[in-house]
C-alpha cells in the first residue's frame, strides 16, 4: 500500500489498541516458549460469563473466518446463503465443495427473512449476518428468533459487528438449540491482527467443532489477549464510541450533499449510487484519490447490489478527506 493511501476497505479499526492493553499483553511475550492451554478453559470461562452461557457452549477460532470453515465442514451439507452478505460463507462452501444456494433478501433497502420460503428440510445450514455486512443494518431480534424457531436447519447468526449494535441473540442459544452465534474481536475491539473469533451454541454442536479443530488453533498471544481485552473492555468501548461518532457525523454530511446512505450499526457505511456505472466511476475516482473502499464486484461479498459501495469508518481526519473527495465527485 502506498503510504499516502487510505485503507477504508477491510472495516478494521483506525486506532491502535489501548496502551494498557498492549502493555499487559506484552508480558505474555516471555512465555512464548510454551504452548497455549489447548482447552482454552480460562478464555471460555470469561466469554461464557460475558454472554450468560456455560464454557461448554463456547468454541474459539483463529478469527471468525476459521469457525466459518469449521461450521461449513461439520454441518454444511445443504447451505442457504441469504444475500447480500459476507463473502466467506460462499467461499468456504466452494473451498470444501459443499452445495449452496443464495437467496436475495434485500427488498426496498430492507433485509427481510420473509423472502426465505423454504420447505423446512431444504437446508442444513443457513448463514445470517447481523448487523448485515455489507448493508450495515440490523435484523430485528424477534425476526431472527421466530425464523430459528420455525426452521429445522442450523441458523448461524454472525454477530461480527454486534458490539456496534449493542444487541445479540447469544443468550437465546440456551433455549434455541439450532442457533449458533459467531463473534470476533476484530471489529468491536479493533484487534483484527490477533485473529480471535468464537462461537456460542448448544453443547452438542460445540463438541463437534471442538473435535474438528486443531489443538492449538489460537496462538499464545491471541489466547492471552482475550482476558486482558475483557478486563479493559470499557477502553475498547470508548474507541468504539469515537468510531460511531465519526460514522454518524459522516452520514449526516453525506446526506446533506445528496448521497443515499443506508442506516448503519457497524463501523462502515454503505452508499447507494443511481446505477452500477456510477458506482464504478466513484470507485475509480476514490482510488485515484488514494482512498480504498470495497465494491460489489469484490469477493468480500455475496450478492451485494452493483450500485453500492462500502466505506469503512476511519479517524475524523480521514473521514474529512473522504467527504471532500465525495463532494468533489458530485462537483460540489
Ligand atoms: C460478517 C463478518 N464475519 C466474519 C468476519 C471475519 O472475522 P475475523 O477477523 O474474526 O476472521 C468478518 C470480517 O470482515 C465479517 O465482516
Amino acid at each position: 500500500m502506498r503510504s499516502n493511501q487510505m485503507a477504508l476497505d477491510y472495516s478494521q479499526s483506525p486506532f491502535q489498541p489501548p496502551a494498557q492493553f498492549v502493555k499487559a499483553l506484552a508480558r505474555s511475550l516471555a512465555s512464548l516458549n510454551s504452548y497455549p492451554d489447548p482447552s482454552y478453559r480460562l478464555l471460555k470461562e470469561r466469554l461464557a460469563k460475558k454472554h450468560g452461557v456455560l464454557p461448554s457452549n463456547i468454541s474459539l477460532g483463529n478469527g471468525a473466518d476459521e469457525l466459518i470453515d469449521l461450521i461449513t465442514l461439520a454441518f454444511g451439507n445443504r447451505i442457504l446463503i441469504p444475500t447480500p452478505t459476507f463473502g466467506q460463507y460462499e467461499l468456504a462452501a466452494k473451498r470444501h465443495n459443499r452445495a449452496y444456494r443464495r437467496i436475495n433478501c434485500l427488498l426496498e433497502e430492507k433485509f427481510s427473512l420473509a423472502n426465505i420460503k423454504e420447505p423446512s428440510n431444504a437446508a442444513s445450514l443457513i448463514w445470517l449476518c447481523n448487523p448485515n455486512n455489507p448493508l450495515g443494518m440490523v435484523i430485528q431480534k424477534k425476526e431472527i428468533l421466530d425464523f430459528a424457531a420455525n426452521s429445522k436447519a442450523l441458523i448461524v447468526v454472525d454477530e461480527a459487528y454486534a458490539d456496534f449494535a449493542n444487541e445479540s441473540v447469544a443468550s437465546f442459544t440456551k433455549k434455541q438449540s439450532n442457533l449458533i452465534v459467531l463473534r470476533t474481536f476484530s471489529k468491536g475491539f479493533g484487534l483484527a491482527g490477533l485473529r480471535i473469533g468464537y462461537m456460542i451454541a448448544d453443547a452438542g454442536i460445540i463438541a463437534k467443532i471442538e473435535a474438528a479443530r486443531q489443538p492449538f488453533n489460537l496462538n499464545s498471544m491471541a489466547a492471552a489477549a482475550v482476558p486482558i481485552a475483557l478486563r479493559y473492555e470499557n477502553m475498547f468501548a470508548k474507541m468504539r464510541e469515537m468510531i460511531e461518532n465519526n460514522r454518524d457525523a459522516f452520514i449526516v454530511r453525506l446526506k446533506k450533499i445528496g448521497y443515499r446512505v443506508l442506516p448503519s450499526s457497524t463501523n462502515f457505511v454503505t452508499i447507494k449510487l443511481s446505477n452500477p456505472m456510477e458506482a464504478k466511476n466513484l470507485f475509480s475516482f476514490l482510488e485515484k484519490a488514494g482512498i480504498r473502499v470495497l465494491s460489489p464486484w469484490n469477493e468480500e461479498f455475496s450478492g451485494m447490489p452493483r450500485n453500492m459501495l462500502r466505506i469503512s469508518i476511519g479517524t475524523k481526519r480521514q473521514m474529512d478527506s473522504v467527504f471532500k473527495a465525495l463532494a468533489k465527485f458530485k462537483k460540489i
